[in-house]
Formats: C-alpha cells, sequence, structure tokens
C-alpha cells in the first residue's frame, strides 16, 4: 500500500487569519521556484484568500511571472458567469494582480460538452507536466487549494460518484453535480490531485464543523478520500474544528 504521509491539523482563531496564513503557505511554495504551479479551488472558502493576494504585502510577494494558475474544477458555465471557479479567482485576484493570462489555465467550459472539456485540459495538463504519467517524486503542483463541501464533497468530486474510484483519468466531465449549483461539472480526479508538494484545506466556518468531524472521524467520504504525494493540510477555524 502506498505510504500516506501524515496529516496536519492547523487551527486558527478566526476567517480572516485563515486567509492570512494561506497566503503566506502560497507564498512559500512558490516563491524560490524556475517555474512554479497552484491548482486553485472554487466555493466561498478561497475568497478571502483571494482578495488578499491582490494585497500588499501579499501581492508583492508572489513571483506572478512564474506561477501557473490552474483549477481542481468549474462549473459548466462561461467564466462571465457568477457560478464560474476560476471567473471568481481572475476577479477576485489574477486580473487584479496583473498574473500574465499565459500563466492562467481555465478549464474550457466553452467546448461542446463536459467530457470533451476534461479531455483537453488533460492534454493541457500532461503538456505542462511533460509526461503522460504521474511520478510521486515530481509532484505536478506545488500547492492544491481543497474545499470541503456539506456532503463532504471536494472538488467535484460527489459521495457515491464513480469518479471517486478513477485512477487512470487526470481530469473527468461530471454530468450531474450533487450538490447546488446543478450544473454539470469538470473536475480533476483524485490522482492528479494528488501530485503535489502541498495540498491544503480551506475550513473557514462554523457551519463546516459537523461535515469536518465526519471526514476527520474517518468516515468514507470523497474529502476523506483525497491522497496527496506531499503535505496533506488541513487550515481550519476554530469555531469548526473538533473538541480536544
Ligand atoms: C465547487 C468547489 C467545491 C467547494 C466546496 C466548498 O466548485 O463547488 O470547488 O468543491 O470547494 O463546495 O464550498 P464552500 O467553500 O462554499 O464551503
Amino acid at each position: 500500500m502506498k505510504r500516506q504521509p501524515p496529516r496536519q491539523i492547523v487551527v486558527v482563531d478566526s476567517a480572516a487569519e485563515l486567509a492570512e496564513r494561506a497566503a503566506w503557505r502560497l507564498i512559500e511554495r512558490v516563491s524560490g521556484r524556475e517555474r512554479a504551479a497552484v491548482c486553485l479551488t472554487g466555493g466561498s472558502s478561497p475568497q478571502a484568500l483571494y482578495r488578499l493576494l491582490a494585497q500588499a504585502p501579499w501581492r508583492g510577494e508572489v513571483p506572478w511571472d512564474r506561477v501557473h494558475w490552474f483549477i481542481g474544477d468549474d462549473r459548466f458555465v462561461p467564466e462571465s458567469d457568477p457560478l464560474s471557479n476560476m471567473g471568481a479567482a481572475r476577479r477576485l485576484f489574477l486580473d487584479r494582480a496583473g498574473a500574465p493570462r499565459r500563466n492562467v489555465h481555465p478549464i474550457a467550459t466553452d467546448a461542446n460538452y463536459p467530457d470533451g472539456a476534461a479531455r483537453l485540459y488533460e492534454d493541457e495538463l500532461k503538456a505542462f507536466y511533460g509526461a503522460d504519467r504521474l511520478d510521486p517524486a515530481r509532484p505536478l503542483f506545488d500547492l492544491v487549494l481543497m474545499g470541503l463541501g456539506g456532503d463532504g464533497h471536494t472538488a467535484s468530486l460527489f459521495p457515491h460518484s464513480p469518479a471517486l474510484d478513477e485512477t487512470q483519468r487526470w481530469v473527468l466531465g461530471i454530468a450531474k453535480a450533487g450538490m447546488a449549483p446543478f450544473v454539470p461539472r469538470v473536475t480533476l480526479t483524485f490522482p492528479a490531485l494528488a501530485s503535489t508538494r502541498e495540498m491544503l484545506f480551506l475550513v473557514d466556518s462554523a457551519d463546516q464543523r459537523e461535515i469536518l468531524s465526519r471526514v476527520l472521524g474517518g468516515e468514507d467520504l470523497p474529502a476523506r478520500r483525497a491522497r496527496c504525494d506531499g503535505d496533506l493540510v488541513w487550515l481550519v477555524v476554530r469555531a469548526a474544528a473538533p473538541e480536544r
């Protein structure tokens, strides 16, 4: 069986502190590298972090020319739609901070259908990585951000979906989302998400307390199945953290 590195849980006092800690972790992961890759997430939990990245002092610390931005999942809507995850990331920080356009890698949600977009994105990731197979010793990403949905989903990997068991494909089209918004999705699979030096879950709200305790308690929910070739870190606000 593949060795799973220990999971680290970092508890912080507030959502504002969570965003700051996440921003510094991101900067640390992308600094000093010739080329860095970050896989962003959607939903509400990364939004404060995204805003910080466009502001001082964080903005000045990101080597924008050398960082490439991908997205772990997206809703199959145009980027101008408020539901678009990459659209939100662009509005909240990528455009404001002046990230070079060639460094931003959206999922082609204007393709004909989600699985077509998934194949295009898989090709793009493989071209960026420079190989068709992931080598645990050479991760695809430097940092993968992850969220935790109310049903235990992460990225667009929903409970009971066959996508949870995917071992070959890097990206999949998801015809039916398990939770609102009920639009088709495109998602990276667990093997692709695992190929990172750090996977960072962001849990920023007291509403996530119950689902987080189920995940950390070992229930077979998608977020629990997430694996990582590097460090697996949960950054959690105290109001959502399990009692000690
Ligand atoms: C999406 C997200 C999803 C999200 C969780 C948590 O496209 O819906 O990528 O996986 O991270 O649903 O959402 P919140 O951050 O809004 O709690």
